[in-house]
């Protein structure tokens, strides 16, 4: 599995380098030069920790929360302070964790963010399906949020038990959403568990866009080698057959996908909290990702809070990228919306992508995986499906390490992918 991530790596990098990533401390962050720019913000609690989930999350506990946002306040002001004038921004994107936990402190975060930058596209917030309530959504919705996402997983009692969590109820979500309406309301859902079938996942999506779901995010179940989890990944040929089915479900419905993952009704609903060029995280286990380079915040609550109060940034990691090693991240995380459009890829690196990759769009055209679109490349469904294997190999090799690691270790020496 290593062999072949580490064979594309090199193919498409010109390099052997792995990506290294050490404990430097950037006092300074510049990203007034930092295209399609995005905001991310953690919030690492949860009423009850699941055993499959790999994020970094403890449980929530009042006191730990407020500490928490008081250090997040502070951060802001830091990181915002370091331009000398406003920054246009794209979205805000509060994920987890459970960020609903902390709704009555999101209008202060939000303000405060909106004191530095622009927020032109919307903010989104991740929801458990116990916030989905009137009062913690009209707290959401007076905030500022637009777009809510909720952690379904499945609506059907056999799939929701082998993840260790209550079935969440639809007529109730339906209910809260009818009193509050978002522009966006997505649902998360996880397939390939232990003996499920097109049927399933059939039953699922259709019971959340007929109870107020607008989108929907349908990820396939990682088994995460440091979580605590009984549920062993579905083999690859099923889950191949699985991801086809569903995905020619959801064409046949008329849903647009508008990621790997996640598809939509047609209309103006289109989300993804993950495709950004450029962004800002704040939080424990927040990332930054800059012109040339990528830090990774501290995992550990009480070691972010400490850096924060001391004044200093609480980055864990940071690696630069050669500007082949950034093409080939950016064109990685394009190709997970589906499409990279040339003329933004010739904004940000000042050349096209089939000059700078040639063999690879020849060959990626010749396999089916991509085809030629007005203003840019479209991933075929052939071309998801592989996309998503390696992505799959991809999270194994490079996430569940560098996470493994981190969550035990708030300021590791250094890490090599
Ligand atoms: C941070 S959680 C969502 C919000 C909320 N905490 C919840 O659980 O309802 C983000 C999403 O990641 C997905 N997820 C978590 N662990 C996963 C795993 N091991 N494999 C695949 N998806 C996973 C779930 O669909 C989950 O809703
Ligand atoms: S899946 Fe959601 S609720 Fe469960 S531990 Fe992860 S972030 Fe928390």
């Amino acid at each position: 599995m290593n062999l072949l991530t580490t064979a594309a790596r090199t193919w498409l990098t010109h390099s052997t380098a792995p990506y290294r990533f050490t404990a430097q401390n950037d006092a300074v962050l510049r990203y007034d030069d930092c295209p399609g720019l995005g905001l991310y913000v953690h919030i690492p609690f949860c009423r009850s920790i699941c055993n499959f989930c790999p994020y970094c999350k403890e449980r929530y506990t009042p006191q730990a929360a407020e500490a928490y946002t008081a250090a997040l306040l502070q951060e802001i002001h830091m990181v915002g302070r370091m331009q000398s004038s406003r920054t246009r921004v794209g979205s805000l994107y509060f994920g987890g964790g459970t960020p609903a936990l902390v709704a009555p402190q999101l209008g202060s975060i939000i303000a405060t963010l909106r004191q530095y930058y622009d927020i032109t596209d919307g903010i989104g917030a991740e929801l458990h399906p116990a916030d989905v309530n009137e009062p913690t959504l009209t707290l959401l919705k007076k905030a500022g949020v637009t777009r809510i996402s909720i952690g379904i997983q499945s609506f059907l009692p056999e799939f929701a038990r082998c993840l260790g969590r209550p079935a969440p109820l639809p007529e109730k979500l339906a209910a809260a959403l009818a009193q509050v309406p978002f522009e966006t309301v997505s649902m998360d859902f996880i397939f390939a568990l232990p003996g499920q079938k097109l049927e399933h996942i059939r039953q699922d999506l259709d019971t959340a866009f007929s109870h107020g779901a607008n989108h929907v995010a349908v990820y396939p179940f990682i088994d995460f080698s440091f979580t605590g989890s009984p549920v062993h990944a579905m083999p690859g040929r099923e889950k191949h057959r699985l991801l086809d089915e569903l995905t020619a479900y959801c064409e046949s419905r008329g849903l647009v996908r508008d990621s790997i993952w996640t598809f939509a009704l047609p209309g103006n609903h289109r989300y993804s909290s993950m495709t950004r060029d450029t962004f800002l995280g704040f939080g424990c286990s927040a990332t930054t990702l800059l012109r040339d380079s990528f830090k990774i915040n501290t995992f550990s609550v009480a070691a972010y809070i400490d850096c924060i109060q001391k004044g200093q940034l609480p980055t864990a990691l940071t690696t630069r990228f050669t500007r082949r090693q950034r093409m080939v991240y950016y064109l990685f995380w394009r190709a997970y919306s589906t499409f990279v459009s040339s003329a933004d890829f010739k904004e940000f690196f000042g050349s096209e992508p089939e000059t700078e990759f040639r063999s690879a769009f020849w060959l990626a055209h010749r396999l089916g995986y991509i085809r030629r679109e007005q203003g840019g490349y479209r991933l075929t469904p052939r071309g998801a499906y592989y996309f998503h294997y390696f992505e799959n190999f991809y999270t194994l090799a490079y996430i569940d390490k560098m996470w493994g690691i981190m969550r035990h270790t708030p300021f590791p020496e250094s890490i090599e992918l």
